[in-house]
């Protein structure tokens, strides 16, 4: 058989250790022939390609990034090309397409499924927000990217006696921020899913500085938002993709905590920090794994679908299914969380 595989989105720790799966599962056990198309969709569209073999694969398991490159496509444009790239697997022989991707990756890949292309999935993101899978590999080295920074800062908020406003990414969804802050043991959490009460937040940790402590942290994941009327809050935009420009939610909460508390107060926004370098070993597994699994749902026909963490096993869920909701931190992960805080 013969698949083209791609990376589109915001890029991950893991994306290289499922291209390498890919490649070395489909060539040795199947002897395939595997493609890797250029910069996401965009290389799909423009029929940018090159061959994938066992070499152009070697090294890359630990190795940050995506050897293929990434870009992000306006959905409409995608729609105006689905001619286009029906016609460049036809020309290039393609069996199957495994797009690895994010919520708007996978959307896309249901669009072009439903309009024909034979497409099997690969979940990924480092927000943990696709709802058919237990987890998303890259997750699990944000969170570990995202406390190890917390730990960091904890000792300086401590000499300087200041609360540290910590964003980490999560555009709908506050799964770094919830773990993250878990791990490091932050004294608050802010999530989209629960739009924050800034007097509470202010009364929490008044309430700790009056037990004699010297410092406070404070985790937002970037999506978070005060209870409307709550505190000037300015909302920002849109991107040309649709996505939410954020205007900062961190520097909008230490200017208002400062005021507040009369404390000093610090805005740490660690941003694609936690999307770069090495994978951990957990997130290499599983990427790994996804790839074995992907080539194998294409040599049984099962396209339309994606790979999906289910308990300890690899599953394929209908695309349709994956793009339906996203999944959010559920209210008791929540309350668990505030009360070890
Ligand atoms: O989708 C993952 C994500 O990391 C979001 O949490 C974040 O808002 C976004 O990507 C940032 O993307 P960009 O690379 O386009 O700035």
């Amino acid at each position: 058989m013969r698949m083209g595989v791609l990376t589109s989105g915001g890029d991950c720790p893991g994306l290289n250790a499922v291209i390498r799966s890919v490649v070395h599962r489909a060539v040795v056990d199947h002897s395939d022939e595997v493609i890797g198309f250029q910069d996401g969709w965009k290389g799909l569209l423009e029929g940018d390609y090159r061959k994938l073999d066992l070499d152009a694969v070697s090294g890359i398991l630990a190795r940050g990034g995506t050897i293929l490159g990434s870009s992000r496509v306006q959905p409409a444009h995608l729609r105006d090309g689905v001619e286009r790239a029906k016609g460049h697997v036809v020309d290039l022989g393609l069996d199957a397409i495994i797009p690895i991707g994010g919520e708007g990756t996978l959307k896309a890949a249901r669009m072009l499924s439903d309009a024909g292309l034979p497409i099997v999935g690969v979940p990924k993101t480092i927000d943990n927000d696709i709802a058919v899978t237990d987890v998303t590999f890259g997750f699990d080295t944000a969170v570990g990217v995202a406390t190890e920074a917390l730990d960091r800062l904890k000792t300086t908020a401590e000499s300087h006696q200041r609360v540290m406003i910590v964003e980490v990414m999560g555009r709908h969804t506050g799964w770094i921020a919830l773990h993250s802050g878990m791990a490091a043991g932050a004294h608050a959490i802010v999530v989209p899913e629960r739009p924050f009460d800034v007097d509470e937040l202010t009364a929490r940790i008044s309430d700790r500085f009056a037990l004699g402590k010297k410092f406070a942290i404070v985790v937002a994941a970037e999506g978070a938002k005060p209870r409307p009327g709550s505190m000037e809050f300015d909302e920002g935009g849109k991107d040309i993709y649709g996505h939410e420009r954020f205007a900062g939610i961190a520097r909008q909460l230490s200017v208002e905590l400062e005021r507040r508390l009369g404390k000093e107060a610090r805005p740490v926004i660690l941003g694609h920090v936690q999307r770069g370098g090495t994978p951990t070993a957990h997130d290499r597994v599983l990427a790994t794994r996804f790839g074995w699994h992907a080539v194998e749902a294409v040599h049984r026909g099962e396209f339309g679908h994606m790979t999906a963490l289910h308990g300890t096993d690899i599953r394929m869920v209908p695309l349709a299914s994956a793009v339906e909701t996203l999944k959010t931190v559920p209210e008791e992960r929540y309350t668990e969380a505030e009360c070890v805080l």
